[in-house]
Formats: structure tokens, C-alpha cells, sequence
């Protein structure tokens, strides 16, 4: 199948990429390599990605590049679009809302269109567990999401996922609006916590946390992958769904399971992060009825596989 990545050069969209190669897929990757971190980081994830195989790869912004990505569109006629493109982060987007809006808001509205207007079969969307807000009861379930959120970058992706409907409305495809759960594993995002945690340990230092008792469903990235894969059986319209673990896990135990692999880590207080939630915890029910989704990697072989990652590449974790 001919499928266009947007954001293939990510941490996400890099491990996508390799999966669909393997898997036989035709890939066309559309990436403006965004400096929200590291250049040279995304460069190198494309490497990782091209040693599954070859594929397209067009550095264009499908904000500032409007008509050279719908050209693109149209000439590759993608059967599939999986929309990974956007400034991702909470803390960023408290300080810089207006990026969020263009980012992942109005790049999310371009490439709808451009896949509309190509004739695409299947939008895959990339959300987040962040559209939950702050809940009372867990685990969170899909039809929890109301738009009571508590950072700019929530109310991004909820009101992205709003463009989702309408554009399947008006172009009749299909989509499926994927809610991940703090994803992870080798070559995650340098600004998310357990990258940041693994680098500070392996140079000695201290680490920072935020929060007392917060918890987070962690994701390893093959599951991540395997949800993504997952929902190409997705039949409804218009369908939503939580690819997490399932397994929420508190900071305190994070701590816990790094002490395995770093007992001398000292571990300093921040104080609790505005725009965060205290915790996150998938239900995963649906996409396991409806789409087969089953994680399989639990957190400590996760954790343990992202170790052995960071140690041989100290030099290009940040
Ligand atoms: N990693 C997670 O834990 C997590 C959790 C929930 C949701 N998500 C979502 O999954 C997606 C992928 O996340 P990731 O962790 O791989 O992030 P990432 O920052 O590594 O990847 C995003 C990629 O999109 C590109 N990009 C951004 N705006 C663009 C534009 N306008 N045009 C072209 N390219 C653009 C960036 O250069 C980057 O390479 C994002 O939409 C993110 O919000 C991620």
C-alpha cells in the first residue's frame, strides 16, 4: 500500500517507517525537520529508518509549504495518510500556545484536505491522552474526552481531532484518531521524562522529578507501532481509540525500576508541573475488541531494552 508519513523523521514516525517497509508498504515521508529539538537528532532517526529500507523523503512544512505538499499529495496518490506532524511537548506549549495552533491545529486541517482532495481510503491521526484532562475516575475510556483540558497543547490536539470528524464528513474517508499514551523506547523525544532521566544517569548526574504519586500509562514504542498497525482493520467511519499499556506506573516506581539499573541515582523534587495531569491510565478495552490490540512488552523489559539503546548512543540522546 502506498502510504504517506507526515512527521516520519520523529521518534514515533521513524520506528512507523521501518515497520511499514518491513511489512511491504510503499512510503513517502513529508517532514520540515522542525528544530523543537535536535536537527541532527531527526536526520539520524531517518538513518535508523532507512536501514529498514528506502522510501521518500520530501523536507517540506505542511504549514509553510502549502502548495508544494499538496502537490505532492496529489502526484503520490496515498491510498493511507498516518498525520504525525505537530510541535508535541505540555511545558512548550504553555510558553509558545499560538505554535500548537498552527502546528497542530492548522498543518493538521492541511493535510486532511490534501488527503481528501487526493483520494486517500484511511487518515490515521495522532493524538494524545492528554484530551482526557484531569479525571476522577480511571482508567480513562474514550468517551471521557469532553474538552476540559488543562494545556494549550490538549486543547490543540482535541480541537485537531474536531477537524478529524468534519473532514471525514466532508470527504467521506475513513479515520482513525489514535490517543497515545506516553510513548517511549530507543531514540524517544530528548524533552520527555524517561529520556531525559536515562541521559542525566548515564553522565552521573541527579534527576528531577515532578510531582508526588503522578503516574503515567508508559508505552514502549514497538506497542506504540504495533496500535498503529492495528488500526488498519479499523472499520467504523470515524473511530477513537487509547493505544496505551494499560499498566499505569507512579514516578516513586520509575524510581524503583531505574535503581536496578543506576543504585547510586539521587533523585531531587521540582515541584508539580502546570498544564500536566497527575496521572494516566488506558483503557485499552476497545482497541482490543475492535482492532486486536494487545501490548505485549511490559515496563521493565521496556525500560531495560531503552537502556541498552541510551548506553550505545550516549553522544546522541540529547
Ligand atoms: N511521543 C509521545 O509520547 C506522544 C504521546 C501522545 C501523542 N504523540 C503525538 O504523536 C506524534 C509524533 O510524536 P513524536 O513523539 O514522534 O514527536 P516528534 O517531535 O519526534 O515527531 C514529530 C515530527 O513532525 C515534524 N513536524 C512538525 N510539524 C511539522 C509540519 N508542520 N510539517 C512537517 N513536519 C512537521 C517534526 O519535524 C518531527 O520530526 C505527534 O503528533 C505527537 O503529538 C506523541
Amino acid at each position: 500500500m502506498k502510504v504517506i508519513v507526515t512527521g516520519g523523521a520523529g521518534f514515533i514516525g521513524s520506528h512507523l517507517t521501518r515497520k511499514l517497509l518491513k511489512e511491504g508498504h510503499e512510503v513517502l515521508i513529508i517532514d520540515e525537520l522542525h528544530p523543537y529539538y535536535s536537527v541532527a537528532r531527526k536526520k539520524r532517526q531517518l538513518e535508523f529508518a532507512r536501514e529498514a529500507g528506502e522510501f521518500a523523503f520530501f523536507q517540506k512544512s505542511l504549514l509553510n509549504d502549502e502548495a508544494e505538499v499538496k502537490e505532492i499529495f496529489l502526484a503520490y496518490k496515498p491510498e493511507m495518510v498516518i498525520h504525525l506532524a505537530a510541535i508535541p511537548g505540555v511545558s512548550h506549549s504553555i510558553a509558545a500556545p499560538n505554535e500548537y495552533v498552527d502546528y497542530d491545529i492548522k498543518a493538521t486541517i492541511n493535510a486532511l484536505r490534501y488527503a481528501g482532495q487526493s483520494n486517500v481510503k484511511h487518515f490515521i491521526f495522532a493524538s494524545s491522552s492528554s484530551v482526557y484532562g484531569e479525571q476522577k475516575n480511571v482508567p480513562l475510556q474514550e468517551e471521557m474526552a469532553t474538552g476540559n483540558v488543562v494545556s494549550p497543547y490538549a486543547a490543540a490536539k482535541f480541537g485537531a481531532e474536531s477537524f478529524c470528524h468534519a473532514y471525514s464528513s466532508l470527504f467521506d474517508y475513513k479515520i482513525s484518531i489514535l490517543r497515545f499514551f506516553t510513548v517511549y523506547g530507543p531514540w524517544g523525544r530528548p524533552d520527555m521524562a524517561i529520556t531525559g532521566f536515562i541521559k542525566n544517569l548515564l553522565n552521573n548526574q541527579e534527576i528531577t522529578l515532578f510531582g508526588n504519586r503522578t503516574a503515567r500509562d508508559y508505552t514502549y514504542i514497538d506497542d506504540c507501532i504495533t496500535g498503529i498497525i492495528s488500526a488498519f482493520n479499523q472499520t467504523e467511519r470515524v473511530g477513537t481509540y487509547n493505544i496505551g499499556s494499560g499498566k499505569p506506573i507512579f514516578i516513586e516506581e520509575l524510581v524503583d525500576y531505574l535503581k536496578q539499573h543506576f543504585p547510586d541515582v539521587t533523585v531531587k523534587q521540582g515541584g508539580f508541573r502546570q498544564g500536566d495531569v497527575n496521572s494516566t491510565w488506558a483503557d485499552i478495552t476497545k482497541a482490543h475488541q475492535q482492532l486486536g490490540f494487545a501490548p505485549s512488552i511490559s515496563f521493565s523489559e521496556g525500560l531495560a531494552k531503552t537502556i541498552e539503546w541510551a548506553k550505545k548512543h550516549v553522544s546522541e540522546i540529547s
